[in-house]
């Protein structure tokens, strides 16, 4: 028997490459209405410009009318600057989609409670961070962990990992914090099928199963291109031709984003202590040098900005 989700509208809190792919599948195959936030109204602009953009391709290719891209774009709204956080409090679930920074996903799941309905999901697509850090975060100062309410303020936190392209990667890795409900759980998964996903779960690690296996994988490349294994076209190539990989590892460190491959390196040697996670020197000058990828042109390789 499907479970239904219930959520009658969603808030996403992030319009960046992640948060706009997942408004966007929201709107387009859950067909539900969305609300999303942003603290820069320069990253809302970007984000519903993307969409308009992925929308009209389809309709371009033949693979959605006129009148259902205007349809799943018109279930797009923005909540401004101003109206913070607030703004989101008649969602049913919220997912946050802001950059993997423990303090600040922190940060803002403690306004989370204050905020919005008390029976509202709140779901995080960090790549790497502790759910159950998150969740314990989610508590109200003065409500204990181990009371009713701070059970069921926490017990609505999971991890909902969805991959970019998000309209085009079929996978959400969903993730339970030791404090998530059965409830949660399943509801955050019928609505991530209801985007169009499949679901897979990892358990509660560093990196859950996807960045565990992947980042390894991406900082063995860096150091071969750091010890003059091989040129970056070389090291990228054979992945590329010889594993059939869409991308090179590389490229796909550049296509993540180098300050967010860094980011969830470090998650995952300070939670593992670990040597075969920690990040490569030439990771960490490249992110030092504010070569981020392609997101502002200069990562591995060149891009128009
Ligand atoms: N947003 C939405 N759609 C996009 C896109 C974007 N940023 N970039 C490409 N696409 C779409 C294109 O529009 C095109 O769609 P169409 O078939 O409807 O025309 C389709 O993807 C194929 O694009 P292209 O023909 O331009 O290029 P490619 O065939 O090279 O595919 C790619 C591009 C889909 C990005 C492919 O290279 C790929 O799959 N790369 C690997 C991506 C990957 O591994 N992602 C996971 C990263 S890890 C992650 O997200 C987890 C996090 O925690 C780090």
């Amino acid at each position: 028997m499907s479970i239904a989700h219930g959520i009658r509208t969603l808030g996403v809190l992030g319009a960046g490459q992640m948060g706009t792919g997942i408004a966007l599948v929201s709107a387009l195959r859950a067909k539900v209405p969305v609300l999303l936030h942003d603290r820069s109204a320069e990253q809302v602009k970007k984000g519903l410009s993307l969409m308009d953009k992925l929308l009209a391709k389809d309709v371009a290719k033949g693979r959605l009318t006129n009148e259902e891209a205007k349809e799943a774009r018109d279930r797009v709204s923005v909540v401004g600057v101003d109206a913070g956080i607030q703004g989101l409090r008649d969602v049913d679930m919220v997912v946050e989609a802001v950059s993997e920074n423990l303090q600040l996903k922190q940060a803002i799941f403690s306004s989370f409670a204050a905020e919005l309905k008390p029976e509202a999901i709140l779901a995080t697509n960090t790549s790497s961070i502790s759910i159950t850090k998150i969740a314990a975060s989610a508590l109200p100062t003065g409500v204990s962990a181990a009371s009713e309410e701070g059970k069921r303020i926490a017990s609505r936190v999971v991890g909902l990992h969805f991959f970019n392209p998000v309209p085009v990667m079929k996978l959400v890795e969903l993730i339970s914090a030791l404090q998530t409900s059965q409830d949660t759980l399943d509801r955050a998964r019928a609505f991530a099928i209801a985007c169009g996903k499949e679901v897979t779960v990892s358990k509660d690690v560093p990196g859950f199963v996807s960045n565990a296996l992947l980042m390894p994988f991406i900082n063995e490349a860096i150091m071969c291109l750091e010890k003059g294994t091989a040129t970056r076209e070389d090291i990228d190539t054979t992945l590329k031709l010889g594993m059939n990989h869409p991308m090179g590892p590389l490229q796909l460190a550049d296509f993540i984003g180098l300050d967010t491959c860094l980011a969830i390196q470090q998650t995952l040697y300070e939670g593992t202590r670990d040597s075969k996670y920690r990040p490569s020197l030439l990771l960490q000058q490249m992110v030092d040098a504010q070569w981020y990828g392609r997101k502002n042109g200069k990562g591995f390789y060149e891009y128009d900005k």
